[in-house]
């Protein structure tokens, strides 16, 4: 019986042998979480970090009993207590909770978080869709005002541009109050129910349970349909109008260029006024790198105090896979500056207690443990990339004196073994 990971999940590796896999090599994760904590703390967030599991009904309530994520997708279980808990499908319901269970409001006004975890979604696998997936998210608590909104898309945006992204689009929306979607909802229907048997299954479904996510629809038809339909802008109330004005403007004013789509509405019940995506010509279908939110009432639903909080949740993998297709500049993998191969058992002795030092002084350094021959060794130093090797026995011992030679060039320099660690150094 051969194990192999579960439909939907992947290993993140050092080196992946599939040609195809390159987005799952660990050098590149790094790289992106590394830039990813920095951007979000020079924009003041915090991390915080929340358990994998926590009780279903904290989704439902928060992302909605009919959203395609709660009704299908949750990766859900009984614990032997009986209790029903679930994989989190996303981060901002548990970052809500663990918010309100804190009390954090008693610590300030305004709370600025962030966080790089994995989510869980039972959805149909394809290109750039996962069933366990990994998000960047932020999360600003506190203040309703545009410019939290644009400061948050700005800082998605910053991201992008630092890991050298291009053709990125920025689309965006309001989708209003209560009262605005209930009127908008009402004659969405009115419009489609003369093309209720044209649209698609899955909208026909949406229909009855989710109205507003048929304007998501990817099916030619339904969006042929969709053409005519009544815009959501148009029922914005005169302070969400002014609302939305001043976040096109602001996003003007600091030049990130942005779409208005009023089909954008979003998978997740909890959103109200502001939303938007962004999406990368290079992924297929699934094109969204990163989408959130205004979601006023969503702290106060889950039976914390009346905050006003804006969001976002960007896939990782995406990230990664349109980072390789547009060739940006990566940092190459992590690579021994040296590689020693001892030859008998004094030179092994003497040789480890070396790079135990060497390692005291920072230096990344690796040693030949094993009994591979010379010629293996080598091959093998070659093959990790060893920018220089050096090879120790009886007479380098005797003579204190060793041959540094760098693979890339085949030079060589002579030097004594006391001097080595300082020769290194000046190659960091
Ligand atoms: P979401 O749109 O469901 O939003 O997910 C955010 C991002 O996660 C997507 O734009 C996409 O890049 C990535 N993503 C989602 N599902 C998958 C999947 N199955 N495989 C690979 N990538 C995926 C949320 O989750 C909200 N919590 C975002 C938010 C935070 N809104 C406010 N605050």
């Amino acid at each position: 019986m051969k194990y192999r990971t579960v439909k939907g999940a992947f290993d993140i590796l050092p080196k992946d042998p599939d040609p195809q896999g390159a987005w799952r090599e660990i050098h590149l994760w790094q790289h992106l979480e590394k830039l990813i904590r920095e951007v979000a703390t020079e924009y003041g967030f915090q991390e915080i970090r929340t358990p994998l599991f926590e009780t279903t009904e904290l989704f439902t309530r928060s992302i909605g009993s009919t959203t395609d994520i709660v009704s299908k997708e949750m990766y859900t279980f009984h614990d032997k207590a009986n209790r029903s808990l679930t994989l989190r499908p996303e981060g901002t319901a548990p970052v809500m909770r663990a918010f309100i269970e804190k009390n954090f409001e008693q610590m300030g006004p305004v709370h600025k978080l962030f966080y790089v975890f994995p989510m869980f979604r039972y959805e149909r696998q394809q290109a750039g869709r996962y069933r366990q997936h990994h998000q960047f998210g932020v999360e600003a608590i506190g203040i309703h005002s545009p410019y939290q909104d644009v400061e948050v898309i700005h800082l998605l945006w910053t991201l992008y541009k630092r890991l050298g992204l291009s053709k990125l689009t920025l689309h965006l929306n309001s989708i209003g109050d209560l009262e605005a979607r209930k009127a908008f909802r009402h004659d969405l229907k009115i419009y489609l129910r003369p093309y209720f048997n044209d649209l698609s299954q899955e909208s026909q479904t949406r229909y009855q349970v989710n109205l507003m996510r048929i304007l998501d629809s990817k099916n030619p038809k339904d969006q042929k349909i969709l053409q005519k339909a009544p815009s959501i802008l148009d029922y914005l109330s005169e302070s969400s109008k002014i609302y939305f004005e001043s976040v096109c403007s602001l996003l003007e004013n600091v030049g990130i260029p942005y779409q208005i789509n009023t089909t954008l509405v979003r998978g997740l019940d909890y959103y109200n006024s502001t939303v938007f995506e962004i999406t990368s010509d290079e992924l297929g279908a699934q094109n969204s790198l990163g989408g959130g939110g205004r979601y006023d009432g969503l702290i106060e639903q889950l039976g914390g105090p009346d905050l006003p909080a804006f969001g976002f949740g960007a896939g990782l993998e995406r990230i990664i896979q349109t980072m390789l297709a547009q060739s940006v500049h990566l940092p190459s993998p992590y690579h021994a500056l040296i590689y020693i191969i001892p030859i008998g058992s004094e030179a092994k002795e003497r040789c480890f207690k070396l790079v135990c030092e060497l390692r005291q002084q920072h230096l990344t350094v690796e040693m030949e443990l094993g009994e591979r021959k010379l010629k293996n060794a080598l091959r093998y130093a070659n093959n990790i990339k060893a920018r220089f090797v050096v090879v120790i026995g009886g007479e380098e011992l005797a003579s204190g004196k060793v041959e540094l030679k760098e693979m890339a060039t085949g030079g060589v320099e002579t030097l004594s073994l006391d001097t080595l660690a300082v020769r290194l150094k000046a190659y960091l």
